[in-house]
């Protein structure tokens, strides 16, 4: 098994072997992380970081997981200053950059987009985010999050939040239904996961997750209670979002009902869904979870690129 050359483009293209195989080599990259260590891995190769919508935690994390392995980087955030302002298109740029760079890791809000690119690369495409679809690299640092806090045992895990346009969740669940644990899902009926990822994890791996409308409902289930934030940008039409903005949050209340053990995750950034009084709480992993996604990317750039320790 080996992801050398390889694109990161689905959750859905990954293999159990293969998620395994990154959870490991992330440990090996936490431990340098941990000890402030920085291998030259990746000495002399460059990524490229192609940013059309915003990313805080995504691209830096991708760009210091570089850096932390000896290389370099290149790049833009947003398209404003790049010829597809003037027109030109994604394939095209594609094609230079490849000229410039060992690796990309791209987000766009096209669907689709990173499949394009990576179809149109000779090197390796990583999908940091396209549009409301996938977002790999986020559920491998999640499930490596739930490795570290939980074990990867079979746990009860609640996604909550906008199901409907969250690109997170619609990668996550192929990963913990991939370890076999039990998921629910808590959004307003109108955010509800779509039909076919549903079906899709349902024939692939036999998860049949449950619904519910309220947090309140599966506080005394859940070992792990992923929340995310209403992807306000996505909506169509803006009363939509009024309509359901608001309508969850993570509280002292809620954490009274709260399983014992049970961790609090979410992707970031949060608007309203988790209150600051919850930061302090041993429950919550959000900001380790931005950690861990340092020691993941680092795995991904080597093993994408064949890098050798
Ligand atoms: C998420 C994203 O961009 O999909 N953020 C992230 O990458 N950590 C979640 C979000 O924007 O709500």
């Amino acid at each position: 098994m080996s992801l050398k050359a390889k694109d990161l483009i689905s959750a859905a293209d990954l293999t159990k072997a293969e998620v395994d195989e990154i959870l490991k080599e992330s440990d090996v990259m936490l431990s340098y992380l941990t000890k402030r260590k920085s291998p030259d891995i990746l000495k002399g190769k460059i990524l490229a970081t192609l940013f059309f919508e915003p990313s805080t935690r995504t691209r830096l994390s991708f760009e210091s997981a570089m850096c932390r392995l000896g290389g370099s980087v290149i790049g833009f955030s947003g398209n404003k200053g790049t010829s597809l302002s003037k027109g030109e298109t994604l394939k095209d740029t594609i094609k230079n950059v490849e000229k410039y760079a060992d690796i990309i890791a791209m987000r766009n809000p096209v669907e689709g987009s990173s499949r394009l690119a990576a179809n149109a690369a000779k090197i390796p495409v990583i999908n940091g985010g396209d549009g409301a679809n996938q977002h790999p690299t986020q559920a491998l640092l999640d499930i490596f999050t739930i490795k570290q806090e939980k074990g990867l045992k079979k746990l009860n895990v609640a996604l909550c939040g906008d199901l409907k346009y969250g690109r997170t969740v619609h990668s996550l669940i192929y990963l913990l239904s991939m370890y076999g644990m039990e998921v629910a899902l808590v959004s307003p009926k109108s955010l509800r996961m779509p039909e076919w990822i549903l079906e899709d994890v349902k024939g692939r791996y036999g998860t049949n997750p449950k619904m519910y409308e309220s947090m309140q409902d599966v506080a005394d289930w859940a070992d792990v209670l992923y929340v995310t934030r209403i992807q306000r940008e996505r909506f169509p039409d803006q009363n939509e979002y009024e309509k359901v903005s608001g309508s969850y949050c993570v509280d002292n209340d809620l954490l009274r009902k709260a399983k014992k053990g049970m961790i609090v995750l979410h992707p970031l950034p949060r608007v309203d869904e988790i209150d600051d009084e919850i930061d302090c709480k041993p429950c919550a992993k959000y900001f380790d979870q931005a950690f861990y996604g340092i020691a993941v990317r680092m795995a991904l750039l080597k093993m994408l690129m064949g890098g050798k320790r």
